[in-house]
């Protein structure tokens, strides 16, 4: 049997496994993060932090269901300047252990953007993801940055502007052509595309008969955004040519297989860290190594793209 190398290279970083910890999973604090990242994760994704500290929606904001996780949590976060002193502490601690650390940033209006980028750089993280797509603030925010290419390609040339680190768009699965706009990013630098974000959705509870999260609608993730994020991944390595790190449901090796299928360099992991914990991280590793190993596949660069047309 052969023993595959899961090894591989994202934007001059060299990671152990393609899997990373998606943004909002655990990525609160340094401890936290260093614990997933000793759990086998091989790069980690902070959870987002805007310009001013938020307290997000109230309670009840996610909920566990048989398809997967819904949640409308906000985007509570301690504001960027606060965030910039546990995103330093973070990366000393994942330094030691050789995993990159990907900041995410987001901004109710697009002039915030680069101020944002402009302080959480200060922390040094190999990444800046750019949350443009989180679908759970519509009603402060007003419609996500991820719905045009305009508006999309407008926050990626202010982040752009404002720091030299490298950049990924966090792109939404509820567009009519995620291609185009992942091209329009690309035209204004960004350096790779974070896809997916959750799916806008709702559960209602049929004794109380209402909604069952506070804010009525969240994000849907988890085994239900699998066949989504899959076919997002598949369309956008057709689009363009920086890496993807492909993220919606990744559940077990084989999920994580499909999902470089598809064409992502690096796969995200999220709800299902909130159904098992972090040490789901290390099982989907070994399941994919094995996956890799029965069907003859030596290195992730085999299956990359394997199942593009
Ligand atoms: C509880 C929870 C909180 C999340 N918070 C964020 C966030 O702060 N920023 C972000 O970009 N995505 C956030 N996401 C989306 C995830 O990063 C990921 O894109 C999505 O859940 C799909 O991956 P999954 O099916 O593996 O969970 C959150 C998801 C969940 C379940």
């Amino acid at each position: 049997m052969l023993t595959p190398e899961l090894s591989c290279s994202f934007l001059g970083m060299n990671l152990t496994n393609p899997l990373v910890l998606a943004s909002g999973i655990l990525g609160t604090s340094a401890s936290l993060m260093e614990r997933v990242a000793l759990s086998g994760a091989a790069a980690i994704t902070a959870k987002s932090c805007g310009p001013e500290a938020r307290a997000g929606h109230p309670n009840p904001v996610t909920v566990s269901w048989e398809c997967g996780v819904l949640n409308a949590i906000g985007l509570t976060n301690p504001g960027a300047r606060a965030e910039v002193p546990l995103l330093r502490e973070t990366k000393q601690r994942l330094v030691a252990l050789g995993v990159p650390l990907f900041a995410s940033i987001f901004a109710p209006r697009l002039e915030d953007f680069g101020e944002v980028a402009r302080i959480i750089a200060e922390a040094e993280p190999d990444l800046i993801e750019v949350n443009i797509s989180c679908p759970n603030v519509a009603s402060e925010f007003g419609t996500p940055f991820s719905a045009s290419a305009q508006s999309a390609a407008a926050v990626t040339r202010t982040v752009r502007k404002a720091v030299s680190l490298p950049i990924s768009i966090k792109l939404a699965p509820n567009v009519p052509e995620i291609s185009r706009i992942a091209q329009a990013v690309v035209t204004e630098g960004a350096d790779a595309i974070t896809a997916i974000n959750t799916m806008p959705a709702m559960l209602i509870d049929a004794i109380a008969a209402k909604p069952v999260l506070s804010n009525h609608t969240g994000g849907l993730s988890g085994p239900a955004l699998k066949p989504i994020a899959l076919r997002c991944v598949y369309e956008l390595a057709q689009a363009v040519s920086v890496p993807i790190i492909g993220t919606g449901g990744v559940w077990s090796g084989r999920d994580a297989a499909e999902m470089l299928m598809a064409g992502a360099t690096l796969v995200g992991v999220g709800s299902a860290v909130v159904r098992n914990g972090p040490s789901i991280f290390n099982r989907i590793s070994g399941e994919l190594s094995q996956f890799m190993s029965e069907n003859g596949y030596a290195q992730l660069a085999d299956l990359r793209g394997k199942a593009l047309p």
